[in-house]
Formats: structure tokens, sequence, C-alpha cells
């Protein structure tokens, strides 16, 4: 188990100007290398993120026998083997450190393969509930055992071919659907997912770039075991869930205004621009344009007086990882903000709802937290404090967005898990910053 026990200070005060091209998508990453890997050839993944998760899935699949190597460009080159190419990992154990992703959507794969793994994670991906996607890869046919029934580490004992299920997913998560429909293709039938809202949909967008033929009708994609995945050249645009950061940094403190390039605003993924533009934010999407089957835009963010808004279940999926910084963001509105429909947080990387509640309330906010949401009273001035990531990274960036307005210096704990999604976080943190005139 890796945990990490740096601390961070963060020095309040100043503006954001300048423009950023925030890091790679984290789930297009994951995805490329592994639509990658099972296609036959090779592929390039263009600026793919070279942080922790993303490394676990790319080291998940050499383990597997594929190369995936990174060229002078700074690409990732990956030699696929097609969908039966892969090999009994050695030690038959993967490890995938933090990476839900890694772990569901590499489990799809496995359940289709004619032999034993065991996935393994760290402490906070351990205690992650796993029966999603063994509950489903079960009713296919695949053997796992995990801990308790539900947790990691999961051995998979894989079969195939795999029998063809209509899967309807209890939550609305894509790496449940990626994960059903990875282990569809290791069927001689057509295998479905269903959802009660509409997960992101990067998986159905990159299947039908390497040729996998979907049918999707609403929150419901079907695909026909078999068919083979063609070899590409994937490019990866810029994350929104980690532009959210310098963003709503850029509407709070005073003076600003940034520009952030390349950011993927896919409509199951831009649930954020869309609340926080209700909530008065001035935010121009500019050059809007299509990269790598995404649409792309730069965003332009100026400060903004907020008012306070609500955030129902039918959005959260689209801004299900931005919920932290949207918190910091109701401090400052006015009004009451009331986010419900998201008891998911409580199952990410730590229990979002409960850290954000404890962490922001040190610094002075007003939140309450619900079962399955936050109130959160605003505006409040907040002031520094010592608060704790918990190891998680979307914890500890948001923490660092409120430490810039805050009175005095906020120090957080277990500042370094950023590398997790954003390893460039604080340096580019602080060259977006300028001091106030
Ligand atoms: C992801 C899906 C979401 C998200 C996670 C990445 C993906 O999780 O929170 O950070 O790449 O499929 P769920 O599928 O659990 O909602």
């Amino acid at each position: 188990m890796t945990v990490s026990t740096s601390s961070r200070i963060v020095v309040p005060g100043g503006s954001l100007r300048g423009e950023t091209l925030p890091p790679p998508d984290k789930s297009i990453t994951h995805r490329a290398i592994i639509l990658s890997a099972l296609s036959t050839g090779t592929s390039r993944i263009i600026h793919p993120l070279a942080a922790d998760d993303c490394e676990r899935t790319a080291e998940a699949f050499r383990s597997l026998g594929i190369s995936v190597e990174r060229d002078r460009t700074g690409a990732w080159v990956v030699v696929g083997r097609g969908l039966y190419g892969l090999n009994e990992a050695p030690s038959q154990t993967i490890y995938c450190g933090n990476s839900g992703t890694t772990m569901r959507l590499v489990s799809g794969v496995l359940a289709g393969q004619p032999f034993e793994t065991k996935l393994m994670g760290d402490h906070s991906l351990s205690n992650r509930p796993m029966d999603r996607v063994a509950q489903p890869l079960r009713a296919m046919g695949a053997e796992i055992a995990a801990r308790d029934g539900k947790y990691a580490p999961l051995h998979i004992h894989g079969r195939r071919p795999l029998t063809p299920v209509d899967w309807k997913s209890p939550v609305p998560s894509a790496q449940v659907k990626s994960c059903v429909l990875l282990a569809g293709l290791y069927t001689e039938g057509i295998t479905s997912v269903e959802e009660t809202f509409k997960s992101r949909d990067h998986t159905e967008r990159m299947f039908s770039a390497a040729g996998i033929k979907l049918d999707i009708q609403g929150n419901r994609v079907a695909v026909r075991g078999g068919q083979t995945l063609t070899a590409q050249e994937w490019v990866v645009p810029s994350d929104i869930s980690s532009a959210a950061f310098p963003l709503v940094a850029a509407l709070i403190a005073p003076g600003s205004e940034i520009l952030l390039r390349n950011v993927d605003v896919n409509p199951t993924r831009d649930g954020l621009l869309e609340v926080l533009q209700a909530m008065g934010a001035n935010i121009k999407r500019e050059d809007i344009r299509v990269m790598g089957g995404e649409p792309v835009c730069d965003l332009v963010v100026k400060t903004s007086g907020l008012k306070a808004t609500r955030v129902d279940e039918e959005i959260i999926p689209r801004l299900l990882d931005e919920i932290p910084i949207l918190t910091v963001a109701a401090t400052q509105a006015e009004g009451v903000t009331e986010i419900r429909g998201a008891a998911e947080l409580r199952v990410k990387e730590s229990d979002r709802l409960a850290h954000v509640t404890s962490e922001l309330t040190k610094m002075g906010a007003r939140i309450q937290e619900l079962p399955d949401g936050l109130i959160i009273r605003g505006p409040t001035p907040l002031r520094g404090a010592e608060v704790d990531s918990f190891n998680d990274h979307r914890m500890a960036m948001a923490f660092a967005v409120a430490g810039l307005i805050a009175d005095g210096n906020t120090s957080i704990r277990n500042a370094d898990c950023v590398d997790i999604s954003f390893p460039t976080f604080w340096e580019e943190f602080e060259k977006l910053r300028v001091a106030t005139t």
C-alpha cells in the first residue's frame, strides 16, 4: 500500500492569469491502452496521461505480454495481439494501485481469458465495491472470488466463450458498462448493458472508432461478440475533471481570466460547465472542434459572482468526479446549494461526501452532509486550516483551490496523491497565479 505523507502549504492570494493545457484525459488514456492491446497491430496514443492510474493499466497489459512503450515524442506505442493474444501474467498477479478504472475494465478482459489472474489494489481500492463487476461477469460464466464476495483481491478464472447477458446496472457507471462490453467481445452472441442514467460514453465512441459495431438505444448499449478491433492512432484531449480545478480557482479568485486549452466537452462529461453556468459563471467555449472522436474546445474563464443552485440525480453521472471542487465553488455562491443523488461519492478513492464536509468545515465552510449529498450555504469566507486529502487526488486539489481564497495558510496533508491524475498540478497552479496589484 502506498500512502503519501507529503504536505503542501497553500499561501492565499492573487489572481489566475494566462493559459494552460490541462492534463490528458484519464478515462480515454485507460481505454486507448486497453483497445490497442486487443487490436491486431501497432497503435499509437498521442498525448497520453502519464500518471499513476494509467501507468497501472499499461503495466497490467505489459504483464499480459503486450508491449507498451514510450516513443521519442512522448506518445505510447502499443503492439496489440488481438482479442485472443494475451498471455498469462507471471505470478498470475496484477497490481492496480489506486485505480478503479484499471481493476474494473481489466476484469472484463480477464473474464474472457483461459487462465487465472489475481487483481490487487492499494488500501483505498481494496475497500471499493467490486461486486458491481463481479456479478455480471459471473453471470457470463467467469469464476470470480472476492474478499467478502465483493472486495479486492479478485481472483478471476476466465472462460471462453463467455455467455452473453442483458445486464441492468443498478448504478450508472461507465466502469461497469465498459467492463461488460469488453467481456461481451468474448461471447458468441449479443451482450447488452443498460443504466438508469447515461454514464460517460468514451468506450462506445472508441469501440466505434476501432471498427466495433454497437447498437445504442437510449441508455442501453449492445455489442456482438467476436468482432475484431483495428489498431488506431488515438489522440487524447485534455481532461475536464482536471481542468475543473484551475477553472473553479479562476472563478473564485478575484481579477482572474484564464484560457484552458483542448478540453474534452463530451456531453456525458460536461455537467460541471452546465451547473456553474446556471450559477452565473462566466465560462465561454471557444473553437469547438473534434479531436480523437471527442468534442473539444478552449474554455475562457473569468472571475464571477456565483449564486446557489440545485444539483439532482440525473446530472450526477455527468459531473461525478467534479463534486468536491463544485462544493468549493458553492461555498462562495450566494444562497443554499443542494446536491442530491450523489451517494456514489462515498465509494470513490475516499468517502468524498464525508471528507469534503469535514475538511472544508475546518476552513469555515457551512456544509451539511446528507446520506446522498450535501447542503452548502454561501457565501462564506474561508480561513486557512490543516486539512487532509485522505490520499484522494481530487480532494487534495479541491482543498488547494479553497486555500487560494482563504484567510491564512492552508496545509494539505498527503498532497502528492495528485500524481494519480494531475502530476504537474502544483507547478501549474503556481504558474497560473499572479500577485494582485
Ligand atoms: C470512470 C468512470 C467513473 C469515474 C472514474 C472514471 C471511467 O467511475 O468516477 O473516475 O473512466 O470509466 P464510475 O464508473 O464508478 O462511475
